[in-house]
């Protein structure tokens, strides 16, 4: 089997040969587009889940649905790099305007709304220069007050959308980056927008906490848009991802190492991908067999450590490592933090709770409910134990 011809795709946002197990997610997107064309009315959607689920490249295939059914798309955008959040949209504001004049003649309208754009952005206190080559509105999107302007931004998008019988797509990755202040002008731009019952849709993707924070910052957000949680595919979805690629190039599995497979990756599409990219690499021959699996299991295992776990262990300062071992000495997730506290060695918990606020900052752990916590990365603890357990951390502090 040839290297290049290699069909996996393990990695952040890559988009994999065969999108298993999300038919459903589609259809009910398709179902959306349609019922705003019509002039109805649908909930925006949210996906929550753990990294390596499948967020990103879900959103990439909803893009695509979009964009074939003649919406203007933002593309996926990764939200929270910036100070400020309108920074982003003002970017994507300004594309999707651009997407609609190209394909519609509604040249002037969309003079007129990039005015908006630009007022809006001008608002921004950390100012961020758009070069837009129109006059800004006034007395539209400039307030400076957030939630005021952010309505009026996407509204008017949602106007020109109208006028050009199209629909617009709002596509935001990693949601969960956001303060409340800024996910609290999103649920009111949005609240607006439904009002108006105007052609405009956000599809959302971000950790697991993403549905708490927007319900803390705008309690009515839990009616405002529709949840959906990503997790690990079926056992059949699983299959499917592992075997369809290689299906496509001429190559099969063994139906017992098909099994293997699906169960050591626990069903989450990341290590899946990992593991047909490595089989690929080894087997000699079609069928991939058991014994292919054995071969790789531990060049699969370093290659996450490395790639999936390892870069997220990165990001946390040394006391930061340490408190994470701490969690995962105790076993399987969730963990209560005060057993935390007690593994780390902290006296109590007010002498961690820095490490563990970075930690959820840092999108590396996250609470799903009070005094409990658990890892956004799916099997870190196991990755944890083997590679950084406490006891190293013992030896290195002593
Ligand atoms: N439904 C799926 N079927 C097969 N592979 C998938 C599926 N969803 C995601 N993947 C693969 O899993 C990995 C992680 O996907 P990604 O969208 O980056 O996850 P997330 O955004 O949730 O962290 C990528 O390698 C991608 O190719
Ligand atoms: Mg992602």
């Amino acid at each position: 089997m040839q290297k290049r011809e290699n069909p996996y795709t393990p990695g952040a946002g890559r988009k994999p040969p065969n999108l298993a197990g999300r038919d459903g997610d589609l259809e009910n997107f398709q179902a959306l587009i349609e019922r705003l064309a019509e002039g109805g009315y649908e909930r925006s959607l949210i996906y929550s889940g753990l990294r390596g689920v499948g967020k990103t490249v879900l959103l990439m295939e909803i893009d695509m649905l979009a964009s074939e059914a003649g919406w203007a798309t933002t593309d996926v955008q990764e939200v929270g790099s910036q100070p400020d959040f309108r920074v982003t949209f003002a970017r994507m504001a300004a594309r999707l305007l651009r997407e609609m004049s190209r394909r519609h003649r509604v040249r002037e309208r969309v003079e007129r709304a990039l005015g908006v754009v630009k007022a809006f952005s001008m608002a921004v206190p950390s100012g961020i220069r758009l070069k837009l080559d129109v006059d800004a509105a006034s007395g539209v999107a400039d307030s400076g007050d957030p939630e005021q302007d952010l309505t009026d931004l996407i509204s008017e998008i949602g106007e020109v959308a109208r006028a050009t019988g199209t629909g617009a797509l709002f596509l935001i990755d990693e949601m969960h980056n956001l303060d409340a202040p800024s996910l609290a002008a999103i649920c009111i731009a949005f609240q607006a927008i439904s009002r108006n019952a105007l052609p405009v849709a956000m599809v959302a993707a971000g950790l697991p906490d993403l549905q708490v924070r927007l319900m803390s910052a705008k309690p009515y957000a839990d009616r405002l848009f529709e949840y959906h949680e990503l997790g690990r595919l079926s056992d059949a979805a699983a299959r499917t991802a592992l075997i369809a690629p290689a299906a496509t190039r001429g190559v099969e599995f063994e139906k017992e190492a098909a099994l293997q497979v699906v169960q050591e990756a626990a069903g989450y599409p990341y290590f899946i991908q990992e593991y047909g990219l490595e089989l690929w690499n080894e087997a000699e021959s079609s069928p991939i067999t058991v014994a292919d699996v054995a071969a790789v299991r531990e060049i699969v295992t370093d290659s996450l450590a490395r790639s999936f776990f390892g870069t997220r262990f990165a990001l946390a300062t040394d006391a930061e490592q340490r408190y994470l071992a701490a969690l995962a000495s105790l076993g399987d997730p969730p963990y209560r933090s005060a057993d935390a506290a007690r593994a780390y060695g902290a006296r109590d918990q007010r002498g961690v709770s820095i490490h563990r606020d970075s930690l959820i900052q840092k999108g590396i752990i996250w609470s799903p409910r009070r005094g409990q916590l658990d890892f956004t990365v799916p099997l870190f603890a196991e990755y944890l134990r083997e590679n950084h357990p406490l006891i190293s951390f013992d030896d290195a502090g002593a």
